[in-house]
Order: C-alpha cells, then structure tokens, then sequence
C-alpha cells in the first residue's frame, strides 16, 4: 500500500526532560509519530505517562527548565524544535491549534467570546485588508466569520451570544468556544488533551462529534489525548500506548483493539466498562512507575503478569507484530515486549 500523502507531522525520537531534584525526568522518551492530513491518533496511557507533554512539546511549550533533550519535529518537513518564540507563535493557532481539558481556565473571563475568536483572526492577520484606518469594513468581515465559526461549533443564537462572557457559558459551550478559537484559522492539526473529561456524557458524545465533522469536512488531522481507550477506540483510526514516557504499542485502531500485543494495552482493555455486560473490571495491579527512579528494562515489569527476569534487563524495540500494513505510517502494528521475542541485553 503506498502512503496518501506526505505526512503533516513526525515525531522523530523526541525526548522532552525535567530536572527534578531527583535528576532528571524523562517524561518523553524517544517518541517516533506520524500524523497525516485527515488522521486521527488517539494517544492514551495512565496519568504521568507523558502523553500531555508530547502535545507542549510539539507547540514549543515546554517551560524551563524542561526542554526538548532529543529528536526532532517536522511540521510538513521543516524541523520546529529549533524556532524562535515569535516563529512558534505564528505556527500556533494557525498550523497546530489545541484544545485542553479545563475551557474555562483557557477562556479569558474578562472578554466576550466573540471577541476573544476574534482576536484569534487577528492574531494571525486572517483576514488581509488596507492598513487602518483605510480598512473600514475589516471588523465586519472579521465578525461575519466569528459568527460562521460559533455556527460551525454548534453555539446557537451566535449572533446574541457574541456579546456574551465565558462565565455565561455552559462547560460544554466554554468548551465549543475554545474549539471555535482554534479553528478560526483553519488549522491542519488540532491537539486535543483530554477534552471531554470534564463535560458530562451527552456533552462528551456532542464535542466527539463536532471534532468528527471537523475531521471530515476540512480534512483536519487530530491528536485525541486520554486516559480513555474505550474512547480513543471509538474517534481514533490510529492508538498509541504510552508509558513512563515511550509508545509500547501503535497500530491502526482495529489492530490495536482487536489483537493487543502488549501486557499493559491489554490490561487497559480489561478496565473498559461494557454497558449491558457483567464482567468484573480487572484494574491492572500496582501503579504507575515513578520516572525519576525507573527500573532498568522495561518500566511496566513490576505490574506484568508476564514478566521474567530478564525483563528488567534488556531494552525492548518496537517489534512489528500485525499484518495491517503501515499503519499510516507508523510502521504497521508494533509493540514493545520480550514476549515478542526480540530483545537485547544491555551492552558492557
Ligand atoms: N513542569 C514539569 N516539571 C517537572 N516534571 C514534570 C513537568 N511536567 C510534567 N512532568 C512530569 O512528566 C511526567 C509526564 O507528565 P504528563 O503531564 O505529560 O503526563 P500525562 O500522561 O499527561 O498525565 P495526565 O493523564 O495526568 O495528564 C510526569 O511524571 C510528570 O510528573
Ligand atoms: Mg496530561
């Protein structure tokens, strides 16, 4: 199968650490991703796992002393990880646009929301006209679509609610909003970490819908971070497992669902609830690795029902493990596990 097209954005063995006072955290550890037009990647793992850090290093906010320590991140081709504030600024909101889980602490309280889109237009200068004051009717024409946008995101009566602040907002509506901002420059990727968990149920099920018709309608590439595979099943046509900082299994949603390689992919299957079905959930035993003090080999070991001794020795690469082709461009179903068969003991 040859690829659709040239991937939007690679992820080439990036590696995001904190110093601690316990030295250093890896938080993301050798990441490789690809992310194509029309794409949706859900990236999912326990709390700590490094799936939000992932999201801050692609928009170049990591804060020190936290900083991008390998890799790079190709955005149609050119490297970002190296750009200048002011050139990531242009790149977010315009290319990459994210969403996060909390609307409200997002949403400026003291501005209308329409302006607050608005200024998300102008920001990018989206809307080229004469200098002002030549351009009279720029606000105009800015407005027409703000109002398109809030139309597009579901907000009813966009024209009464313009002129309305974030706190007279339902959550499911700060949350529309904030998804109005981002796509009022007609990104090509949209990051978006963890944005339903605090939106009850039927608000979860219209945001997932909207970020669909996005999908497909403008072709626009997502990554869904979360904690909820059975989600991430659900909106993704490709998973990534991360944990304590590395993918220990990628491949197109079916595959990974279907066929899980990996003792930790499984374990989470297990923690799914099924309406209408009594089964017992299973949660995985123990927790999640501290990072500043990982084991050596693999860092779920300690919790695998499978592990032996030697899987606290060896470093486990991705082992291509299904038959569902390349994957997008992830290299097809890949997991990382003695199990599979490959592995390496440290060397000296
Ligand atoms: N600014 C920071 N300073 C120090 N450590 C950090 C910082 N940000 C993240 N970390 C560490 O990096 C690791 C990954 O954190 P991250 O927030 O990416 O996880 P996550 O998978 O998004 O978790 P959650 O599901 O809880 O949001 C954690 O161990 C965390 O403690
Ligand atoms: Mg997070």
């Amino acid at each position: 199968m040859t690829d659709p097209s040239p991937p939007l954005l690679e992820l080439r063995n990036l590696t995001t650490v904190f110093p601690t006072r316990r030295g250093e955290v890896r938080a993301v550890d050798g990441v490789n991703l690809t992310l194509r037009k029309g794409q949706i990647l859900g990236l999912v793992g326990e709390s700590g796992c490094g799936k939000s850090t992932v999201l801050l290093s692609i928009l170049g906010l990591i804060s020190r002393p936290g900083r991008i320590a390998g890799g790079r991140i190709l955005l149609e081709g050119r490297d970002i990880t190296r750009l200048s504030g002011r050139e990531m600024r242009r790149i977010r909101g315009k290319d990459i646009a994210m969403i996060f889980q909390d609307p409200l602490s997002t949403l400026n309280p003291a501005f209308l929301v329409g302006e607050q889109i608005r200024e998300s237009l102008r920001l990018h200068n989206m809307m080229p006209g004469p200098p002002w004051p030549f351009d009279r009717g720029r606000k105009a024409r800015e407005k027409k679509r703000v109002l398109e946008v809030m139309e597009q995101v579901g907000i009813p009566a966009a024209d009464a609610r313009y002129k309305a602040y974030p706190h007279e907002f339902s959550g499911g509506m700060q949350q529309r909003a904030l998804i109005a901002i981002g796509l009022a420059c007609r990104p090509k990727i949209l990051l978006a970490d963890e944005p339903t968990t605090a939106l009850d149920v039927t608000i979860q099920a219209q945001i997932i819908d909207l970020m669909r018709r996005i999908n497909q309608e403008h072709g626009t590439a997502i990554i869904l971070v979360t904690h909820d595979l059975g989600l991430a099943a659900e909106f993704c046509d490709h998973l990534a497992v991360m944990y304590a900082g590395r993918i220990v299994e990628i491949g197109s949603t079916d595959e990974v669902i279907e066929n899980p390689q990996h003792p930790y992919t499984m374990g989470l299957l297990r923690c799914i609830p099924t309406v209408g079905e009594r089964r017992a959930i299973e949660p995985i035993p123990g927790n999640v690795p501290d990072l500043a003090t990982l084991p050596q080999g693999c860092a779920f070991s300690p919790r695998c029902e499978y592990a032996r001794e030697v899987c606290n020795q060896g470093f486990f690469r991705l082992q291509p493990v299904g038959t569902d082709g390349p994957a997008g461009g992830n290299g097809g179903h890949r997991a990382r596990c003695l199990r599979l068969s490959d592995y390496r003991l440290p060397e000296g």
